[in-house]
């Protein structure tokens, strides 16, 4: 079983992970909108990574006899100024996650719930990831600037990202 925090705690991530994933779709629809089609086939593949990590928390509340209570998602941002604008803000929504996972982890620790912090460890790893490819994308469009061939060349890239086998970690 869960302790009732562990179970609210968890229960508020779920919905966080939902609304990463809400805020990349609607990144992935801004570029649509740009015809930035690279950026925005990576846009929706992070969206839909984020869904998966949604459900690892809705399967472990689940498998530990918690009740899982969904909530309203917050409504994401719609526009933004360039896509370095899009990429400065998913490192600053990556930098918050990692310390949303991270303040699990020490409340794990603090009820002594080893379970939930084994499960947590697949995320700490995860946000590494996460953040340092945000930030390698988010310093390329930093030194790139207003040169649009070099921007098409970064969409085109960016399209070339592939789903990650089942389970894998892709960022
Ligand atoms: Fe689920 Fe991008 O963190």
């Amino acid at each position: 079983m869960m302790n009732s925090r562990i179970e609210n705690a968890f229960n508020e991530q779920l919905n966080a992970e939902l609304f990463s994933s809400y805020l990349y779709l609607s990144m992935a629809a801004y570029f649509e909108s740009q015809n930035l089609k690279g950026m925005a086939a990576w846009m929706q593949m992070q969206a839909q990574e984020e869904h998966m990590h949604g459900m690892k928390f809705f399967d472990f509340i689940n498998e530990r006899g918690g009740r899982i209570t969904l909530t309203t998602i917050k409504e994401p941002q719609t526009e933004w100024g360039s896509p370095l604008a899009v990429f400065e803000e998913t490192c600053e929504h990556e930098a918050k996650v990692t310390s949303l996972i991270h303040n699990l982890v020490d409340l794990s620790l603090e009820e002594k719930d080893h379970a939930a912090n084994t499960f947590l460890q697949w995320f700490v790893t995860e946000q590494v990831e996460e953040e340092s490819t945000a930030q390698e994308i988010r310093d390329k469009l930093r030194l790139v600037k207003d040169n649009t061939v070099a921007l098409f060349m970064i969409d085109q890239e960016l399209g070339r990202r592939r789903a990650p086998a089942a389970g894998g970690t892709e960022a």
